[in-house]
């Protein structure tokens, strides 16, 4: 795997944080995969069990919290990493509206407390801060959202991610103007926004996939109360390569792709909570799914669509796996796992990355 990303992860020591969580995790091992030296930052696993646990990787981890300026700054500066992915965040809605505090102060102070502990060091020359498709105003419009279309967020957890990305973008107008870059400073600074993951080894609450799995492992079956509700599903690795090649573009000194990118499905992958629930059962004839009738043919109006168009114009990116390919994978993951108590991420990497080989 090492030809992928013309091997510009090889050697170079990475950090990424929040690599204990669902999508930190698949980053590491894909790391792991092209050379990286990972070096991991975050809080303990935020589930059991967690996927981090079950990969074996031989990444540094540290545990650490983003809220602890002194101490992400002491990590940054005695790790040395040349580049950074930022996922360390608390992702959930729900739990924003319990503890909006906690979610202000960790992905809003996190990421002032990352540009800063980057900015007060010499070795790291490229951040991505991952953010969502959700920081954009919705405005209840059909089209996809630009890069360009105003920040918002009705929720805490929306809003918090907005401020990331104001965050990132004033520190890079202020400390690392990409028209500065090899001048008075020597890092680049992008944003990364993307939209509902799948794929194994996610446990978080309230999430679709893993509250389905919780339901089949307890001989329950789950009644979807809002099936009409679309989604931009996505399998994980999607927007990780997405990530993978902006970092690249960052690393190879290219100052015009310091800027926030969208990572977001093809048109044929946003599908309503039923149409995924029903090709998950394709793959998984034993799960126990139950549709609330009463709400079988409400549609939810308001679907935040990201338009990727400059992702595929100017970093070639695309989605790799239709809506079928994205639920098999996830169907069988979690299969292997709970019936044979294998783990097949790598596998899925490989076959993944294979793809990312074909024009
Ligand atoms: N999963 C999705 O569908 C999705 C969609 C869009 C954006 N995102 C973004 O991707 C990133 C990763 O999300 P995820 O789904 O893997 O979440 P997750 O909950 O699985 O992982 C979150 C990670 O952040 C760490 N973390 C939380 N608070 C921390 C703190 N105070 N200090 C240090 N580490 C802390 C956790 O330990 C964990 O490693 C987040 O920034 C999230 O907003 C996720």
């Amino acid at each position: 795997m090492r030809g992928d990303f013309s091997s510009i992860y090889a050697g170079r020591t990475v950090l990424v944080t929040g690599h204990s969580g669902f999508k930190g995790s698949w980053l590491a091992l894909w790391l792991e995969q092209l050379g990286a030296k990972v070096v991991g930052f975050a809080l303990p696993p935020p589930t059991v069990p967690a996927h981090i646990d079950l990969l074996e990787l031989n990444l540094v981890s540290i545990e650490g919290d983003v809220r602890d300026h002194s101490r992400l700054a002491r990590v940054i500066d005695e790790v040395e990493p040349e580049i950074v992915f930022h996922l360390a965040a608390q992702p959930l809605v729900r739990q924003s509206c319990m503890d909006p505090v906690e979610t202000y102060a960790t992905n809003v102070l996190g990421t002032v407390h990352l540009m800063e502990s980057c900015r007060r060091t010499t070795s790291v020359r490229a951040i991505v801060n991952v953010t969502t498709d959700k920081c954009y105003e919705n405005r209840e419009w059909v089209w996809g959202y630009r890069e360009s279309d105003p920040l918002g967020g009705h929720d805490p957890y929306s809003s918090s991610k907005a401020c990331s990305e104001i965050v990132s973008a004033a520190y890079r107008t202020s400390f690392f103007h990409p028209d500065e870059y090899g001048k008075s400073h020597q890092c680049l600074v992008a944003t990364a926004r993307a939209g509902n993951v799948i794929g194994g080894g996610d446990w978080a609450e309230d999430r679709l996939i893993p509250d389905i799995v919780r339901a089949l492992e307890r001989e329950e079956s789950l009644v979807i109360r809002s099936p009409g509700a679309t989604r931009p599903w996505q399998h994980v690795l999607e927007p990780l390569s997405g990530y993978l090649l902006l970092g690249q573009r960052l690393l190879e000194e290219r100052p015009e792709f310091a800027q926030a990118w969208n990572f977001g499905p093809d048109e044929a992958v946003i599908a309503d909570v039923q149409t995924l629930v029903r090709a998950l059962e394709q793959h998984w004839p034993s799960l126990c799914v139950k549709i609330d009738p009463s709400q079988a043919n409400i549609h939810e109006a308001g679907l935040l669509k990201l338009d990727s168009s400059r992702a595929h114009a100017l970093l070639g990116w695309r989605s790799r796996w239709d809506l079928d390919e994205t639920v098999r994978r996830t169907a069988r993951w979690y299969r292997r796992y709970l019936e044979q108590g294998q783990v097949t991420s790598l596998a899925d990497l490989q076959d993944y990355s294979s793809k990312l080989q074909d024009c």
